[in-house]
């Protein structure tokens, strides 16, 4: 498992920057060496801002990119908490060529839903981007603390969150790991306990955490933080040590 590389922000704004020119690096770098890019964007709150800024980025070859979930609630994509539709609003209408979007079938019972992604993520894998960003609870994508231990083939599975919506679609944390780059972005001063535990179970060798299990196996591993997110974590020197 790679190490976190720990790139902070002075606020979300300059997060959303930064990130979307990281994004936007690795995705002309898949379609430069691939012909194509796999990217499978992350729900929530976070995100939205990255969104806005990459829809305005000119170097994306977006008829070259297919964007993926990883993780949807089970709502319509019509629904005001459906990722899809968020990243609808946020990146796809902004765009003048949008992406082929396979979205999870949020409509759909959890576990069809689940079933049939599952297939979409086998054939797409390995991810080029898995973008992520980090429930308080130290969760990532929809796979919580306490949801039980997939079949370690599983790509994508039914979760229960203790939030609402209850009903979920997740990519596993296997398939997150299998990505060349994984970004979590991150922040806001309510996560920074949550986070520098996440990075400590990390460091020290005992990975327990969603957040903490969401390292790739061998590609890129970036948090992109803002300084609030970051208050806890070790210094940029302590980080090396
Ligand atoms: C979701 C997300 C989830 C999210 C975290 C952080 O469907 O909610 O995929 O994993 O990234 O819960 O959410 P915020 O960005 O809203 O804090």
């Amino acid at each position: 498992m790679t190490t976190p590389e720990i790139v902070r922000h002075a606020d979300a704004s300059a997060l959303y920057d930064a990130a979307a020119a990281d994004v936007s690096q690795l995705v002309q770098a898949a379609i430069a060496e691939r012909g194509i890019c796999h990217i499978a964007l992350a729900g929530g709150r976070t995100p939205r801002g990255l969104y806005e800024v990459l829809a305005t980025d000119p170097h994306i070859a977006w008829d070259k990119v297919i964007v993926l979930f990883g993780d949807e609630r089970a709502v319509p994509p019509d629904d005001p908490a459906s990722n899809f539709g968020m990243a609808r609003e946020a990146l796809f209408d902004r765009l003048p060529i949008p992406p082929t979007v396979l979205r999870m079938s949020g409509e759909l019972p959890a576990a069809d839903a689940a079933r049939a992604y599952d297939a979409v993520v086998r054939v797409a894998e390995p991810l080029d981007v898995v973008l992520l960003g980090m429930g308080d609870d130290g969760h990532v994508a929809s796979f919580f603390p306490g949801t039980p231990e997939p079949d370690a083939d599983a790509r994508v599975i039914a979760t229960t969150s203790p939030l609402p919506p209850p009903s979920r679609v997740s990519l596993t944390l296997a398939a997150i790991r299998r990505s060349r780059a994984i970004l979590l972005l991150v922040t806001g001063a309510g996560k920074a306990a949550r986070l520098a535990e996440v990075w400590r179970q990390i460091a020290d060798g005992a990975p327990r955490l969603p957040a903490a299990r969401a390292t790739s196996e061998s590609g890129i591993c970036r948090w992109h933080v803002d300084t609030a997110a970051a208050a806890q974590l070790p210094s940029a020197s302590e980080e090396l040590a």
